[in-house]
């Protein structure tokens, strides 16, 4: 029982009132819109998605990791080697408890094809200070076509809770300009 009961019993009977006409016809039409928008940017909007994902098992992952951390190597930052991979080739950065590996040195204005992929649990990909933000998955591996615009020193975050170091968990991407 209502609190305060409507005075007409059978008030699903009564007219609409205009008022709320409209504004069913504005909301519904406002849905259709973000709706396709939302198809729309996704083509046209420039984001930097990954549209190309495979599967992977993490053993097979890190393997690559580790062929082209041998092949490519130009020093050492505490426990981090620094990856110089060549330019337009394939990198590879693996997500694991709790750090981002290895540390990545790229050049500015070459195009690189970064694959993503987590060895143990999921973490998020979080580029700062920039906004590019990526789920990383055990077993599937991502691709993302990047060209880095700005040299400087890159974070990156961990912003998937993935355990107790989770906060500590960060990376690095430097650019650097050789022309
Ligand atoms: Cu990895 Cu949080």
């Amino acid at each position: 029982m209502a609190i305060t009961p409507p005075s007409e019993r059978i008030w699903w009977k009564e007219p609409i009132h205009k008022v709320e006409i409209v504004w069913i016809i504005v909301a519904f039409l406002w849905g259709l819109v973000m709706f396709f928008t939302m198809i729309w940017w996704h083509g046209f909007g420039q984001q930097n998605l990954s549209n190309e994902a495979y599967r992977i098992q993490p053993f097979q992952f890190a393997e690559k990791v580790d062929k082209m951390i041998a092949a490519h190597t130009v020093r050492q930052e505490g426990a981090f080697p620094v990856v110089r991979p060549p330019p337009g080739s394939d990198v590879y950065l693996m997500g694991r408890v709790y750090m981002w590996w290895p540390m990545l040195e790229l050049e500015k204005g070459q195009s690189y094809r970064l694959h993503l992929s987590s060895i143990d649990l999921q973490h998020g990909f979080s580029l700062q200070p920039l906004n590019i933000n990526l789920q990383v998955h055990p077993g599937y591996e991502m691709v993302i076509n990047l060209t880095p615009t700005t040299t400087g020193e890159f974070g990156i975050v961990c912003n998937e809770y993935c355990g107790l170091g989770h906060h500590t968990m960060t990376g690095r991407i430097y650019v650097v300009d050789r022309n």
